[in-house]
C-alpha cells in the first residue's frame, strides 16, 4: 500500500500523465470546501489581483473569476499538465486580460514586485522546499495591506497516514506563523470547528 501512495503523492507534487489529470478532476471538487474558506478569509473585492500558487486545475481561479466581476489573477504553476488544465477552464478570461497564467514556482514571484492584494496557496506550501523564503517571496508580492491565506495540514494534529511519504514536507503551526512573522507579517491560525479537515489549518496574514 505504502508504494501506492508514493506513487499518488509524487503525482500530487509533480502531476502529470493519466495520474496528473485524475488528480486534477479530483482536485477540483475534493478541496472546493477548504478553498471556499480560504476564498471567504481573505475578503476580497473586485478590483483586486489575486496571486494563487499551485493553482492545481484551476477550479478555484474560475470560481473566484465569476465571483467578483473585477477582479484580476495571476496564477503561478510548477507542472505543465496543470497549465493545460487551467487554461482550457479559463478561456474567456484569460483573452479578456483579467487572467495571467505563469509557470514557475516561488522565483517568479520574486520577480512580480509588489503587484498583488492578496495570495493563496492551497495544499501547495508542503512542496515549496523552502518556508523562510516562499514566505518572504509571497510578502514581496503584496501591497501594503495585502492578504495572504495559506490552507495546509499541519504537523501538530494528527495526519493520514497515506500522506506520509517523501513527497510531502510538513510544518507546524508554530513554524508556519513563525515564517510569517518573520517576514514582516501579522498572522493568525483558523481551525475547523466542525472537525471535518482535522489536521488542516488555514493561515491568514496581513501585510503592515
Ligand atoms: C495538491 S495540488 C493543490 C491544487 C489546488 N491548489 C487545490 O486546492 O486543489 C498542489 C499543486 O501545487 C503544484 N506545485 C507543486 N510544487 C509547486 C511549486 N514549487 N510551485 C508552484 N506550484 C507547485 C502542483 O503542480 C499541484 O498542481
Amino acid at each position: 500500500m505504502q508504494r501506492i501512495y508514493r506513487f499518488i503523492n509524487a503525482n500530487a507534487r509533480r502531476p502529470r500523465g493519466l495520474m496528473g489529470r485524475f488528480l486534477g478532476w479530483l482536485w477540483a471538487w475534493e478541496s472546493r470546501a477548504i478553498n471556499d474558506k480560504a476564498i471567504a478569509l481573505l475578503d476580497l473585492e473586485s478590483g483586486d489581483c489575486l496571486l494563487e500558487i499551485g493553482f492545481g486545475p484551476g477550479e478555484t481561479i474560475r470560481r473566484v473569476l465569476a465571483r467578483y466581476p473585477g477582479l484580476r489573477v495571476i496564477g503561478i504553476e510548477s507542472s505543465d499538465l496543470m497549465l493545460k488544465l487551467a487554461t482550457a477552464r479559463n478561456e474567456d478570461a484569460i483573452s479578456d486580460g483579467r487572467l495571467s497564467l505563469r509557470k514557475g514556482a516561488s522565483g517568479v514571484v520574486a520577480e512580480l514586485g509588489e503587484v498583488c492584494t492578496h495570495a493563496l496557496l492551497v495544499h501547495c506550501l508542503y512542496f515549496l522546499d523552502d518556508l523562510q523564503q516562499t514566505c518572504e517571496r509571497l510578502s514581496g508580492a503584496l501591497k501594503s495591506g495585502g492578504v495572504l491565506v495559506i490552507a495546509a495540514v499541519v504537523t501538530d494534529a494528527e495526519i493520514p497516514a497515506r500522506f506520509m511519504t517523501p513527497a510531502y514536507n510538513f510544518r507546524s503551526t508554530a513554524e508556519i506563523l513563525a515564517a510569517l512573522e518573520t517576514a514582516g507579517m501579522h498572522a493568525e491560525v483558523h481551525q475547523d470547528e466542525g472537525g471535518t479537515h482535522g489536521a488542516l489549518r488555514w493561515f491568514r496574514a496581513t501585510k503592515p
